[in-house]
């Protein structure tokens, strides 16, 4: 097959989150990965600077998933999780639940984050209801997070472009916190900001306006990664749980982005010193190998729904590929994986250096914020006056002339490497993307 689609091909791929006339005058094309780096169909070799989608901490096509994928598709392709089970997947959820530290959790697995997100919602509002309180079906979510783009997702999430089209169809009694950036007070914050943990007090003015007891569950990426690599206040994760423990009210972490690794710690549950009720994950949790996401609930959740008679569904929720055994033997094979080269920890290592190599573009032409936080990090640029959006896709396609491959959403570009780069890859990463800031800012 050519490496390049031919004009119809193109028209006919309708692509995800793409600007699909623009990108199909000039496609960008991908054919291969391996470690770390991209091969374009130009044969561009790129530094792959924000893991796939921040999903592919091990890099690309690591020997050992590849192995298991392989394995796994000529023994059992497919085994149905609806009234029958194949035993990787209990004990996938098992090593889940355990590399949490909540080793009582229970795990309910999905394709995707959304799907993840959409399923925690609905666990939620169907727990209260199975105790008893079935007027609590409020979600609180915040401004500016991301939780994919199930209805549940936009719902929740507090992207405006993801939600403005969509209106009629919103989940209704969804109220939203605040967002936590704010530049004239915690710009340029290395880690997490000092300003800001008052924020965390609008929950419980929330919770005063609609009365707890028709809430169901607080929603909350720990850090908010689609949005820009926004950084919670110091304390604020934990005083939304005080409020939420004083309530009755469920918190559920999305740690679609930062499970399994990103912050250094297993979860951001734990770089925090926070636990949740809930935490959906996906991406990470096999490499993105094959889709696979999940919901790990705490057991007080779960046992809630093992009442009445024992031969009636108790969550009539799941999907077709739910566990698929491709996608739970790439997850077996990528946490062998983290373990075995200790990777989990070398993102922590990491961390310190994307650190200083990211806040040294402090001062550079068009930068007018800098974040980061575990393994990830973002800068924030002026727009071109009238033109939202435009001058991070130039410094995006600037940088990926350059060799390094980035993410650009608003007036935001994002790095979240590999957890296998070197220090000189993401110092190198880093320059390119300097080099990029300058030379989209001469050209004017
Ligand atoms: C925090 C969070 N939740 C949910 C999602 C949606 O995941 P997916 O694209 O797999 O549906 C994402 C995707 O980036 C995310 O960052």
């Amino acid at each position: 097959m050519s490496a390049v689609p031919s004009e119809a091909a193109l028209r006919a791929w309708w692509m995800p989150f793409t600007h699909n006339r623009h990108f199909k005058a000039q496609p960008r094309l991908i054919v291969s990965g391996q470690g770390a780096y991209y091969t374009l169909a130009d044969g561009r070799r790129v530094f792959d600077g924000l893991s796939g989608l921040w999903c592919s901490p091990l890099g690309h096509s690591p020997a050992r998933v590849v192995e298991a994928v392989q394995k796994q598709v000529a023994t059992l392709d497919f085994a149905p999780s609806f009234q029958m089970g194949h035993t990787a997947a209990f004990t996938l959820a098992e090593r889940i639940a355990s590399l949490a530290g909540r080793p009582d959790d229970k795990v309910f697995f999905v394709n995707s984050g959304s799907e993840a997100v959409d399923t925690a919602l609905k666990i939620a509002v169907a727990y209260h209801r199975a105790r008893g309180e079935a007027s609590r079906t409020r979600i609180i979510g915040r401004e500016r997070g991301y939780h994919g783009v199930g209805m549940g997702g936009i719902s929740v999430g507090g992207i405006l472009a993801n939600r403005k089209m969509f209106a009629p169809l919103m989940i209704p009694g969804v109220d939203h916190l605040p967002h936590t950036w704010d530049t004239s007070k915690m710009g340029y914050s290395r880690g997490q900001p000092d300003w800001g943990l008052h924020l965390a007090e609008d929950l419980e003015r929330i919770v005063a306006l609609h009365d707890a007891s028709t809430i169901a569950a607080v929603i909350v990426e720990p850090m908010q990664g689609s949005t820009g690599v926004i950084v919670p206040p110091k304390g604020y994760l934990q005083r939304l749980r005080e409020i939420c423990t004083k309530h009755g009210i469920l918190l559920i972490f999305d740690e679609v982005i930062t499970g399994f690794g990103r912050l250094g710690t297993p979860f951001a549950a734990d770089f925090f010193g926070v636990q949740p009720d809930m935490t959906t994950f996906a991406k990470a949790v096999n490499n993105a190998t094959v889709p696979l996401g999940g919901v790990l609930a705490a057991s007080q959740i779960y046992d809630t729904f093992m009442t009445g008679p024992e031969h009636i569904i108790e969550f009539f929720h799941g999907y077709t590929y739910s566990a698929h055994p491709l996608a739970v033997a790439a997850a077996h094979a990528t946490l062998d994986e983290l373990a075995a080269a200790d990777l989990i920890n070398r993102a922590a290592t990491l961390a310190p250096v994307l650190e200083d190599a990211i806040h040294s573009l402090r001062g550079e032409a068009l930068v007018t914020d800098i974040r980061n936080l575990g393994l990830a990090a973002a800068i924030d640029v002026t727009p071109v006056p009238g033109k939202p959006a435009l001058r991070a896709y130039q410094v995006f396609e600037q940088a990926l002339s350059r060799g390094l491959m980035l993410r650009f959403t608003g007036e935001t570009l994002a790095l979240a490497p590999p957890f296998i780069s070197s220090e000189d890859e993401i110092r190198g990463a880093v320059s390119a993307l300097r080099e990029s800031l300058q030379a989209v800012s001469s050209a004017g």
